[in-house]
């Protein structure tokens, strides 16, 4: 079962791949706690894994209080019908890397650092983990039916996005109608890394947390090596050579409008031990599989759901070898 607004880019990776022929597909405000509640319990999940949220920092700015109530009180709602379930249920809880209180320093943020965000969107994430925080020690932590962690992610790509103001989605609408993307800030260094692979990181954190009670009120960085972190003129670099007709121009940051972090790195250490972990594909290929994605959605009009099923088949085939 899935829990969801309405899809509201368009095309939409959801839509496009007719998911909701495959599961029950509940479209439901999570503000609406008492629904949420209802759909939940009757539902009795063994895995509840929870990404809703207002995930774009520039609309955060625009709509901040959408942006706390979804992130922060939409977070507490979940965790509210976790704790009215009465099943045992493993919950994984995604925030973000921006949890963190940023210092704009090279050095990766680990799990105990302290938390954080200027902009709405980064400090309803850190304002989220302190809430996860607390609701876990003060009502789900002795309590044998629930095992909850956090999981703090890097910046996601892969194909089949098409939000707004995000960098790869802005460059693919560029390339297809042959225009010239503007960017903002091409020194932004991000740990950027492909979304299957931390799907995979996901499904074996909720893994763990099933057999091993230890790790329960546990929060998790998921991203590359700390010192592996690119820049977005990186990435504008590696998609021009996967799309050859691809074309950007820097435009002026005005100052105050919109700040955004410039460096942001995270220390994986632990989900590498822990989880065993890591990613797979370099830089090179993490760009080279998304912009894959959409040439072969766009120039070879090959059907959605194939595509990125494909493209699973072919990373669990690496992983195996991994
Ligand atoms: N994309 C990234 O780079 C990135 C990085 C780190 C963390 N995250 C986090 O990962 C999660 C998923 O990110 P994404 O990129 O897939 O985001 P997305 O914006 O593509 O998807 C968010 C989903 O949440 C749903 N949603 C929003 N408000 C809701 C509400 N009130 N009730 C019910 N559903 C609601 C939307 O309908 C959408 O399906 C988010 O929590 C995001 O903050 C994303």
């Amino acid at each position: 079962m899935g829990i969801s607004l309405d899809p509201t880019s368009k095309p939409s990776h959801f839509e496009s791949l007719k998911i909701s022929k495959k599961i029950i597909d509940v479209r439901l405000n999570l503000l609406n706690l008492k629904q949420l509640k209802k759909k939940i319990s009757n539902f009795k999940p063994d895995f509840v894994f929870h990404l809703a949220a207002q995930s774009i920092v520039s609309k955060s700015y625009k709509e901040p209080l959408l942006t706390w109530h979804t992130n922060l009180i939409g977070t507490l709602n979940v965790l509210e019908a976790l704790k009215s379930l009465n099943k045992f249920c493993v919950g994984v809880i995604i925030t973000s890397d921006k949890c963190y209180k940023n210092f704009e320093i090279s050095k990766g943020y680990k799990e105990t650092d302290i938390l954080g965000g200027d902009d709405p969107y980064s400090a309803s994430k850190g304002a989220a983990e302190i809430a996860i925080n607390s609701y876990i020690k003060s009502f789900l932590y002795n309590n044998k039916k629930f095992r909850i962690a956090s999981a703090r992610a890097g910046n996601v790509i892969g194909g089949g996005d098409w939000n707004s103001s995000r960098i790869i989605p802005d460059c693919i609408r560029a390339a297809i109608k042959n225009d010239t993307v503007k960017i903002r800030n091409l020194n932004a260094t991000r740990p950027w890394q492909h979304v299957i692979e931390l799907i995979y990181g996901y499904l074996l954190l909720a893994k763990k947390l099933k057999n091993n009670s230890n790790i329960h009120g546990e929060s998790f960085n998921f991203g590359p090596r700390e010192n592996l972190n690119y820049s977005v003129l990186d990435v504008l670099k590696e998609i021009k050579k996967n799309w050859k007709n691809f074309k950007w121009k820097k435009i002026k940051f005005k100052k105050n409008k919109l700040k955004e972090a410039k460096l942001l790195s995270l220390n994986c250490k632990k989900v590498n031990k822990i989880l065993k972990w890591k990613l797979s594909m370099n830089f090179s290929q993490t760009i080279k599989t998304t912009i894959e994605w959409y040439k072969n959605y766009y120039n070879k009009k090959e059907n959605a759901f194939l595509i990125t099923s494909k493209q699973i088949k072919e990373y669990q085939k690496k992983i195996e070898k991994f």
